[in-house]
């Protein structure tokens, strides 16, 4: 009697563990047509709005779709609101604009300083050098290796005419680029388009045997070396 109880109870076990298996793999594997349970979904799915992203989660019990994106939409921002590294630039993109610019930008706005050449060169080896050489002397790589990749000639930073010209020149290439040449106003902000102007400006007295650090400028009067700077100074533009 007791044996024949042992059995029958371990068949019963036998039977429930397959039993609760075949439920298992029924009903929580996800399969070709069954997203399957989530353990806390919340947690892999955000109902959060997302900002500009498209990442309604259909098991959203809170809003339907339609709301959901309607709220996650783009904002207008609030009157009088003014972006980070917003810029105040009148000169539009026609050679009076850039021959405008040249004429009325000519002091850089910020000090030359040891940051400021540092960052620079930074940024001016990963976008300029390419084209511009490492030296600012129009011979970058694309320029140079197996009789010229790319088909225009960069311009030559060591020539007279860019050192003798204005800081405009630069900032208007950067914000619009130049024939052949792209914009950087998407890649550099205006504080870094500076940090670049600045740090040409270092390759060009380098190639004249002349100084442009946070020490002194014998290149040019268009940029005050921090060591010549004053605090409450505002360079007019
Ligand atoms: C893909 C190659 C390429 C890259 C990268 C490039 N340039 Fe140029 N750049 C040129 C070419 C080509 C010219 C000559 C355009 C012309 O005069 O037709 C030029 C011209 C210029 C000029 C002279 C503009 C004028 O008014 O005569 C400046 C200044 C300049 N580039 C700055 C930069 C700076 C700063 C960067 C990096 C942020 C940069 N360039 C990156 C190809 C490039």
């Amino acid at each position: 009697m007791n044996k024949m109880y042992a059995l029958s109870m371990r068949s019963w076990l036998s039977y429930l563990s397959i039993l609760a298996f075949t439920a298992l793999s029924q009903s929580c594997m996800p399969g070709k047509d069954k997203p399957g349970y989530e353990y806390m979904p919340d947690m892999a799915h955000s109902i959060a709005y997302e900002a500009n992203y498209a990442t309604y989660y259909s098991f959203n019990q809170f809003v339907d779709e339609a709301t959901y994106y309607e709220m996650a939409q783009p904002r207008t921002p609030v009157k009088g609101a003014v972006s980070r590294n917003s810029e105040y630039y009148p000169y539009p993109n026609t050679e009076e604009g850039r021959q405008k610019a040249i004429d009325e930008i000519v002091m850089a706005p910020t000090p030359i300083t040891q940051e400021a050449l540092e960052n620079g060169k930074k940024l001016y080896n990963i976008y300029c050098a390419i084209c511009h050489g490492e030296k600012g002397n129009g011979e970058g790589y694309l320029v140079r290796e197996d009789g010229g990749k790319y088909p225009a000639q960069p311009a030559d930073f060591t020539l007279d005419k860019f050192v003798n010209s204005t800081n405009g020149l630069y900032y208007h290439a950067i914000k619009y680029g130049r024939n052949l040449m792209g914009s950087y106003a998407d890649k550099l902000t205006v504080d870094e388009r500076w940090d670049v102007i600045h740090y040409i400006r270092s390759l060009q007295a380098k190639a004249k045997g002349l100084e442009y650090s946070e020490k002194a400028n014998t290149l040019n009067d268009w940029a005050i070396p921090l060591a010549e700077w004053k605090d409450n100074e505002k360079v007019q533009q």
